[in-house]
């Protein structure tokens, strides 16, 4: 039997954390052939988390450079995969998530007439400001895409609200479940954590296009706040390389001794930092569903989520971008030990860690 030809398409940190698992599965299947194609938007960023899942793309677009913008990207990806997608002619093309490179694959797949698959579809916040561009990527990608891989019930209810066919959206768990399983390990130590010893840890990231500038900001000048009046507590922050990020964490936080502005982390020393934290204060995405996994207290410094199932959850709280908004909701937390301890045991809303198989069992049957 001639083996149906999937090609998977990752560009960032996030979509490989949560691609992999899924290629790695697929991998598995004899009467389907993976190629994987780089479309490099990150370029350590992205190695890293191949490198720690074993994965070796079979075609890389190298397309990062310094200070790119959301052109850059787009026409780089579609350009890149142009030639790409001629000569390979796929049967279908995964894409993931909402990054811009996941956009652009579909849309040069779709130019190629090639089906397109979305795995974590149907998030959805329905303000296109925010997650800005990502909220505009999924939407354009769902009106693309033959099948959706939807991790939760909600976000496929917002799928068949917006006119999907109900035969083409699968509810499957998100597959970052899966990616915890081979990262998270009890035996695990770091210096930095060893420095954390006896105190409180808030694991900070944050990155988000939206929050750059002001928000940013009054988040880090919150922080700062909270570590001057709580001596208990340490902050690691691994600064996401984009230089607006790191240039407002340095001069903010950069001199405080209860602070440590680090590279950005391995993925499995990330999984490993976040299973010892405290608690979490984050504009992720992801780092939201590994954190509800783990049952870590999280607060999201952003207006928004498209993840609401973890607020409905009671794991997770919106706590905004605002300085005094900010510092109130760590407070709270820090503060009241009930909270902490029924945010601690909420029930995880985003999957069981089985998602790469369920996703890979209909992948053989549809394409
Ligand atoms: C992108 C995604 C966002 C995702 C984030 C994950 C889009 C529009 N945004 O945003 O959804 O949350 O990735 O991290 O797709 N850089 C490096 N080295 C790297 C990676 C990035 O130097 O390995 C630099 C780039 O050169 C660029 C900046 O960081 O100047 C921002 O990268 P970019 O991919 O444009 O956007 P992100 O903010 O990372
Ligand atoms: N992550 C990582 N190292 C870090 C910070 C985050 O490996 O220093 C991982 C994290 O475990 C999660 C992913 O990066 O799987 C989330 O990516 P990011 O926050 O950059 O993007 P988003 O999920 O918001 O799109």
């Amino acid at each position: 039997m001639k083996k149906k030809k999937i090609m998977a398409v990752v560009g960032t940190r996030p979509d490989a954390v949560k691609m992999c698992p899924l290629i790695n599965e697929l991998r598995t299947r004899e009467d389907i052939s993976v190629s994987v194609c780089a479309t490099g938007q990150h370029r350590e960023l992205l190695s890293d988390v191949l490198d720690v899942f074993s994965v070796t793309p079979d075609y890389d677009l190298k397309i990062m450079r310094a200070g790119q913008d959301l052109f850059d990207i787009t026409s780089g990806v579609m350009l890149g995969l142009r030639d790409i997608f001629a000569r390979e002619r796929p049967d279908a093309v995964l894409v993931h998530g909402d990054t811009t490179s996941a956009f652009a694959a579909a849309l040069a797949a779709f130019y190629e007439k090639i089906p397109v698959c979305h795995v974590e579809a149907g998030l959805r916040t329905y303000d296109l400001t925010s997650p800005y561009p990502e909220e505009f990527n999924r939407r354009a990608i769902a009106l693309m895409a033959s099948h959706h891989f939807a991790p939760t019930e909600t976000a496929r209810q917002n799928l068949i609200f917006e006119g999907e066919a109900d035969a083409s959206v699968s509810v499957t768990g998100n597959t970052v479940v899966d990616a915890l399983r081979d990262t998270v390990r009890e035996e695990y130590e770091h210096p930095l954590l060893s420095w954390t010893k006896d105190s409180r840890l808030i694991l900070l990231t944050a990155h988000r296009r939206e929050n750059q500038g002001e928000a940013m900001r009054n988040i880090f000048l919150a922080v700062r706040r909270i570590l001057d009046e709580y001596a208990d507590v340490k902050v690691i922050y691994p600064v996401h390389p984009s230089p607006a990020v790191t240039e407002a964490a340095k001069e903010v936080l950069g001199d405080h001794p209860r602070v440590r502005l680090s590279a950005p982390l391995g993925v499995g020393d990330f999984h490993n930092f976040l299973s010892r934290s405290y608690l979490v204060l984050t504009d992720s995405g992801g780092v939201q569903e590994e954190a509800a996994s783990m049952g870590k207290p999280t607060l999201v410094i952003r207006n928004t989520t498209e993840r609401q199932e973890g607020i409905l959850s009671g794991g997770m709280r919106l706590i905004g971008t605002g300085e005094g908004s900010v510092y109130r909701g760590v407070r709270t937390l820090l503060d009241n030990r009930a909270l902490y301890y029924a945010m601690s045991r909420a029930k995880s809303p985003f999957g069981d860690g089985g998602a790469s198989e369920r996703i890979s069992d209909i992948m053989e049957k549809i394409i």
